[in-house]
């Protein structure tokens, strides 16, 4: 019922024993969170919830804070007419051309996505740590392996807007997604959710999901105007027990 995972790349970077704890039923009450804490070390607790009334209970009598909700969308199957690309803009996939991105490029536009994120609005992290999240989580995106693939939105040479993919198994997860602020609301992220999706379709991928949090009315309109649908939501809560 209760599941804790160590969660290594949030520890490197908080440079703190940082733990993921899942509450997917109701509990009965505090009590088995209290023994599980008690196996481990964790200097943080991120943990997600299912809506239960007994849980939040038990997660605000023991201090934790309710920091966003998450929604976890599933593609319904039905793709939109794609998007055409703004004139002197291209999607690229090709390794060696994603090789040559600047790091200001990939920095602005991580910057951008972790400005969405509950590791900013944790008043406990500092902004520095949430940034450095998301500018390795890129960076280990393009160049390391940990998505299985990267669309990228180049304006001449410039980066402005980029999407990752991972595959388990049967599902495609839509990882991260980002238009930098100058180019937003012109359709590239549209644009790219659409190429991401006939990419899947290509691939047979028909469970194709993405996780965003309830906050963020630009993308949770975006991934329901293609087709998304939500499946669940989990409340999202963060517990420091250690001064940063
Ligand atoms: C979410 C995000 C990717 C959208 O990209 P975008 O290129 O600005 O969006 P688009 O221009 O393609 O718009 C797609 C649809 O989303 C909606 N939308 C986009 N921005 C919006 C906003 N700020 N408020 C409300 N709706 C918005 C519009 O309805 C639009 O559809 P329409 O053009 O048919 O009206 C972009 O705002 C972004 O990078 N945000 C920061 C990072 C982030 O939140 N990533 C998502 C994490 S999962």
């Amino acid at each position: 019922m209760i599941k804790f995972r160590r969660e290594s790349f949030d520890s490197s970077i908080l440079k703190r024993e940082v733990y993921k704890m899942y509450l997917s039923r109701p509990l009965r009450d505090e009590s088995a969170i209290i023994t599980q804490l008690r196996k481990i070390s964790a200097d943080s607790i991120f943990c997600f919830s299912t809506f239960a009334p007994q849980n939040i209970a038990a997660l605000e009598k023991l201090g934790f804070s309710l920091v966003t909700i998450r929604n976890t969308y599933r593609f319904q199957g039905l793709l939109v007419k794609t998007k055409s690309l703004l004139k002197g803009f291209r999607v690229v996939a090709d390794k060696g051309i994603l090789a040559k991105l600047t790091v200001a490029d990939i920095n602005r536009l991580a910057d951008a996505i972790g400005s969405m994120s509950r590791y900013y609005r944790d008043p406990k992290i500092l902004r520095s740590n949430a940034r450095a999240i998301y500018r390795n989580w890129i960076t280990n995106s393009l160049y390391h392996g940990y998505a299985d693939q990267c669309f990228a939105i180049l304006k001449g040479d410039l980066l402005v807007a980029l999407i990752t993919i991972k595959l388990r198994q049967r599902t495609g997860y839509i990882d991260l997604l980002g238009v930098v602020p100058q180019f937003q609301k012109k359709g590239l992220g549209a644009y790219l959710v659409q190429h991401c999706l006939q990419y899947l379709n290509r691939e047979g991928f028909t469970d194709i999901r993405v996780i965003t949090e309830g906050e963020n009315v630009a993308a949770n309109i975006l991934y329901q105007k293609n087709n998304f649908v939500i499946n669940a939501v989990e409340l999202v809560y963060h517990k420091h027990f250690k001064n940063f």
